[in-house]
């Protein structure tokens, strides 16, 4: 059975992002949510990014504000440069600057291999690796620009990418996010050695199979909840919290000596846990 003790939601101290300026790609609905609201809870002023369906973010902003922290809505298509610049020049004119970036926008358009659309292949690269790409871009941008501020973080920016578990196992009929996820991957480290001479940190977060729109079909039947959890040791399915909390590490300065690792939060699905009776 997967264990159903609620996420603690009172665990992230609340002064340790104290003054940072966060933005969270994709942060109205899943992990993106509940991570803009982590950061928010850790004193983060946070900037909501989302492509559609606006009252989900404006409660999203409303939750965060409800920290005492500032939060606001935008809206933005990752994959689109010219959007993205605009977003991180309203983000810059209306927060002062950004230290925290959170690429966490992403998408599945499944089908197997012939059957996949050249369209569904292009979208799935376009929002999980050019949106990151775009967003870390102009990030880095303004981390240069400001510098480090010591009062603020030892780091002049950190940017945290939203992976996936499937950046390291292949995943059927889903090539084109697979593939994404293992570019995010290289992307993420290429960056993290080109960028920590200035001081930018830039990690990943893999997450296992939380439970979030994404993937509702794994979950919301018995029989499939079933075969999800044999693919998980630590027997339950993640909570879009349990990625929140590792991002709020991550962007921290408890965690400023870590640079270019990717933090599985997984509950052990990268175990091979096929081999717990076989081999
Ligand atoms: C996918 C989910 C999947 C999980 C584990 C995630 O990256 O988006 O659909 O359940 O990996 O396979």
């Amino acid at each position: 059975m997967d264990s159903t003790v609620e996420a603690p939601r009172d665990v992230i101290p609340a002064q340790l992002l104290k003054g940072q300026k966060a933005l969270v790609t994709g942060a109205n609905s899943g992990i993106g949510l509940a991570t803009a609201i982590g950061l928010g809870r850790a004193g983060a002023d946070v900037a909501v990014n989302y492509v559609a369906d606006r009252d989900a973010a404006d409660r999203v902003v409303e939750e965060i504000a409800a920290h005492g922290v500032r939060a606001a809505a935008y809206e933005a298509d990752v994959s689109k440069e010219d959007q993205v610049t605009a977003m991180m020049d309203r983000m810059v004119q209306e927060f002062g600057t950004i230290d925290i970036l959170v690429a966490n926008a992403g998408l599945q358009r499944d089908a197997g291999f012939t059957e996949m659309t050249l369209a569904q292949w292009q979208k799935v690269l376009d929002v999980n690796l050019t949106g990151q790409f775009l967003c870390a871009r102009e990030a880095t941008k303004e981390f240069r620009r400001r510098g480090v501020v010591p009062e603020v973080s030892r780091a002049a920016g950190k940017i945290i990418c939203m992976s996936s578990v499937h950046q390291l196992i292949p995943w059927s009929g889903h090539v084109n996010y697979a593939s994404s996820k293992g570019g995010v991957q290289m992307m993420m480290e290429t960056l993290a050695q080109e960028l920590a001479p200035e001081k930018i940190r830039v990690n990943a977060v893999a997450p296992g199979a939380i439970r979030t729109p994404i993937n509702r079909s794994a979950w919301d039947t018995p029989e499939a909840r079933e075969d999800l959890l044999r693919l998980i040791p630590y027997n339950r399915i993640g909570d879009p919290e349990d990625i929140a909390h590792a991002v709020v590490g991550l962007a921290s300065d408890l965690m400023d000596y870590v640079v270019g690792t990717t933090l599985y939060v997984d509950g052990g699905m990268t175990l091979f846990p096929g081999f717990a009776t076989g081999g």
